[in-house]
């Protein structure tokens, strides 16, 4: 039976809560808050007061609760959402397990799994294909490229990217093994989750937490981005230390759906993703029919043109931790599990200044995602929608061009990233990659790159030797070898 009534979250906007959106672009209004005890209405009154579960509910829906956490987590940490639905999730006709490429799609980085690579240090990807022919939908078109760790351990992450060409329709997924960050990079995503819809833009970013079931329609036709997933750690928002209270990404720009339900009694699927395995649930009736919820376990989307950059007005080159949007921690104190970036417009008026990133060996990995813009320098070859990874330790930096160029250049304040945006991924670990990452065709060979500087120190050899002469050091003694 098709869609026969909707409704619509407008009706707790209606109410007299606080609500962002509402545009041509984006049609759906959200409330507004990183981590917040949000509640939502799509029909006045089906909220219950004073207890979560009476013993008969307004309309005859039946309560259901999500836990993100554990019951005895502190309060702090405690997330779980109540929802007010239709159907109950349990109505539905079994788990059957579903064939899928494992080469494509991978949940266990052990270096025991002989279906993962350990690669060179510094590897490049051009933007993945969007499909020509078939019907690829999100989950058909995540391709899983690296991670660490594993969904069963209860630590590690994944980098993805998609590309498809088609709405999940009467699809929906479930993600069991971890937190979802979607960028988008080409093309809109129409995420319609449990709690209520979500319009994401190329330059946002979405988090869609682990057991929450969502679906994505393609309203541009075609959709490309990446996907970071976290393994027993949820994304916060990084401490601001001596910054102070405001800067980087503010909680209030945070924007979470408003309750939004269908009556459809129409025949679904329900994808879930658990321990790197696929299962489907048929069932007769849509997963989107929460009529009302109230909790702090909820998706959010974050325009990353809103972050608010902090950097050096006076010299030197600051840490790229200064962009960080989202981190989550790891169970080692005082170091990441993950942390996600973005390389957005802003100034740099530094002066007696190497301007660029210095020389650097880091212990992070850092892997680069293009979102918009047109930057392919040799040292930074990729293009809109391509994917750049380097494991720990690798030494990078400018190349000569650049290296020269900056050295002499006159610092008069200047616009970087004007009109680009990029997205860094780091994590304190090498990543190994799937099969899938290593022999796609849009690998481009940048690992074999050779990388050419010129030792410029020679060319004043003759100055040194006077000057090693003149305290009585005379290159034949050995210092100077040239
Ligand atoms: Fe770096």
């Amino acid at each position: 039976m098709a869609t026969i009534v909707k409704g619509s979250g407008f009706a707790a906007a209606a109410q007299g809560g606080y609500t962002t959106g509402g545009t041509k672009e984006d049609p759906y209004k959200y409330q507004t808050g990183f981590g917040n005890r949000f509640a939502s209405e799509a029909l006045p009154g089906v909220l219950p007061q004073g207890q979560n579960t009476p013993q008969k509910l307004k309309y005859d829906l039946y309560s259901e609760c999500i836990n993100g956490s554990t019951f005895t987590s502190p309060r702090a940490q405690n997330q779980l959402t109540w929802m007010y639905r239709i159907q109950p999730s349990i109505a539905h006709k079994g788990y059957t397990e579903v064939a899928f490429d494992k080469d494509a799609l991978v949940a266990d980085f052990s270096l025991t799994n002989p279906n993962i690579n350990v690669p060179p240090p510094q590897l490049v990807w051009e933007p993945l294909e969007i499909p020509s022919s078939g019907k690829v939908d999100f989950i058909s078109g995540l391709k899983t490229y690296c991670g660490a760790g594993d969904p069963m351990s209860g630590e590690g992450l994944a980098i993805h990217m998609y590309s498809a060409n088609a709405s999940m329709d009467k699809r929906a997924f479930v993600n069991v093994d971890g937190d979802f960050l979607i960028v988008p990079q080409q093309g809109r995503l129409d995420v319609q989750t449990e709690l209520g819809k979500l319009m994401v833009k190329p330059g946002e970013l979405l988090v869609v937490q682990r057991g929450l079931k969502f679906k994505i329609n393609l309203p541009d036709g075609v959709g490309r981005g990446y996907v970071e997933e976290i393994f027993g750690a949820r994304w916060e928002l990084p401490e601001l230390g001596a910054l102070g209270a405001n800067g980087l990404a503010s909680p209030r720009d945070f924007e979470s759906p408003t309750a939004y339900f269908e009556v459809d009694q129409s025949s679904w699927e329900v994808i879930y993703k658990n321990l790197g395995k696929l299962f489907v649930c048929k069932q007769d009736h849509t997963p989107f029919d929460v009529v009302g919820w109230h909790g702090n376990y909820v998706p959010y989307k974050y325009d990353m043109k809103k972050f608010i950059h902090v950097n050096s007005v006076t010299r030197d080159h600051m840490d790229p931790s200064l962009y960080t949007v989202l981190t989550a921690k790891s169970r080692t104190p005082g170091t990441p599990l993950a942390d996600f970036c973005v390389l957005s417009e802003r100034w740099d008026v530094t002066t007696n200044t190497f301007r660029p990133p210095f020389y650097h060996r880091n212990s992070a990995i850092e892997a680069i995602g293009m979102i918009y813009g047109s930057a392919k320098a040799p040292n930074f070859p990729i293009s809109p929608g391509g994917f750049y990874y380097q494991s720990s330790l690798v030494p990078h930096g400018p190349d000569w061009e650049q290296f020269k160029n900056a050295t002499e250049m006159e610092l008069t304040p200047m616009k970087l990233f004007e009109d680009e945006m990029l997205i860094l991924f780091e994590a304190p670990k090498s990543l190994v990659m799937s099969n899938f990452a290593m022999n796609t065709n849009t690998r481009n060979g940048f690992d074999m790159t050779p990388f050419t500087m010129q030792p410029q120190f020679l060319n004043h050899i003759d100055s040194i030797t006077r000057e090693l002469g003149s305290v009585g050091i005379s290159g034949a003694n050995g210092n100077v070898h040239v």
